[in-house]
């Protein structure tokens, strides 16, 4: 009973605190074969209302794979072995996401409605036999009691407001007709119709050019601040974090090694890993040659079995660094980093 009364205390204190998503020591693994390979290994973070958080970490590191299991969306291969997502909805709505299982009418309600998800890969996600309209207003009318005119309607303003030209006509047409950063700003049209309170965007920009790019940026930023939507952004990009994370996480082979606020993490980097990307993001006018590159490539992710998954490209690696599982250290309120470093007091 006591044990209760403390969840529903500390649930509180989180709504208090403008949380809106919390994850909690979240564990994936993938069956491979006869093999299980954890590739999420305790990762914790928090959304906060209105802000940003950027995942961020190279490819391979579990980035996609953490905001699946969040939303429920692995494969058959995966599954959640451990760990607690908590939602905080609209009017103090408390909902145990990690409780429900992933058809549950819950996770339906939750999926497009409360949270909207850009998936790393637009041209896979969208339908190549139905029309950009029909994907846009069949998210809506899953979710809202809405006639077909009404749910048009809307989707138009909405390829409108995405800057798409003739969205009253374009809306007619298929995927194929669309360019690639128009599809694109059709996905985020499908995640944004029903006004979700968390946007997910999985690299929404890798594959597209430095203007669309920044258009796009520049257009989920003003979703944010007229509807204060929370976003989490996945990026291999600094400088795209740089512009637009309020929070960070930095990912490395399954785990969250630093955490915390942009300025934190930005002006008092203590992993060396967070150091070397930092260090690697290319100024303009910089010649490639001379950009710094973290040497080394990552190990996969079972080759690790013991210790920090970065000794082997680290330039501090100690004896402490081969052993265990590196505990996490808090270096001020909210900046968590997961190396030993600290408890040396050097910085990278
Ligand atoms: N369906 C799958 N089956 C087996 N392994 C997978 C599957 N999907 C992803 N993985 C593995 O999980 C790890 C993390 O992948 P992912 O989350 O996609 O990385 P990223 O950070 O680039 O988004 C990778 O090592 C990848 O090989
Ligand atoms: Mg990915």
């Amino acid at each position: 009973m006591t044990y209760l009364i403390l969840r529903v205390d500390a649930d509180m204190k989180d709504l208090k605190r403008d949380i809106v998503l919390s994850v909690e020591n979240l564990h994936t693994s993938f069956q491979v074969g006869r093999r299980t390979i954890e590739v999420v290994k305790g990762v914790s973070f928090e959304v906060h209302r209105g802000k940003t958080l950027a995942i961020v970490g190279e490819s391979g590191c579990g980035k996609s794979v953490t905001i699946h299991s969040v939303m429920k969306l692995l494969p058959p291969q995966g599954r959640i072995t451990a760990g607690k997502v908590t939602y905080y909805g609209k009017n103090g709505r408390v909902l145990p996401l990690s409780e429900y299982p992933p058809y549950s009418k819950e996770m339906r309600a939750v999926r497009g409605r409360e949270i909207g998800i850009i998936f790393q890969d637009p041209m896979a996600s969208l339908n190549p036999v139905y029309t950009i309209g029909d994907q846009i207003i069949e998210n809506l009318r899953q979710h809202e009691r809405i006639g077909k005119k009404e749910a048009l309607e809307r989707a138009v303003a909405m390829l409108q407001r995405l800057g798409i030209p003739d969205a009253a006509r374009r809306v007619h047409d298929y995927p194929h007709q669309f360019s690639g950063g128009m599809k694109q700003r059709a996905m985020i049209a499908i995640a944004m119709i029903c006004n979700p309170q968390i946007l997910i965007a999985d690299e929404p920009t890798t594959a597209l050019d430095v203007t669309i790019q920044a258009q796009i940026m520049e257009l989920m930023q003003e979703l944010q601040d007229t509807g204060g939507t929370s976003i989490i952004l996945i990026t291999h990009n600094m400088g795209l974090v740089a512009e637009m994370a309020h929070y960070i996480a930095v990912m490395y082979l399954g785990r969250v090694v630093e955490y915390g606020t942009a300025e934190q993490v930005f002006e008092d980097a203590r992993h060396p890993y967070t150091a070397g990307l930092l260090k690697s993001v290319p100024v303009l006018g910089m010649k490639k040659d001379r950009m710094y590159t973290i040497r080394g490539t990552t190990p996969s992710v079972d080759e690790v079995k013991e210790g920090c998954e970065f000794t082997s490209r680290c330039d501090y690696v100690m004896e402490s660094c081969r052993k265990g599982v590196i505990p996490e250290y808090l270096v001020d309120e909210g900046h968590m980093v997961r190396c030993n470093l600290v408890a040396e007091g050097i910085r990278p």
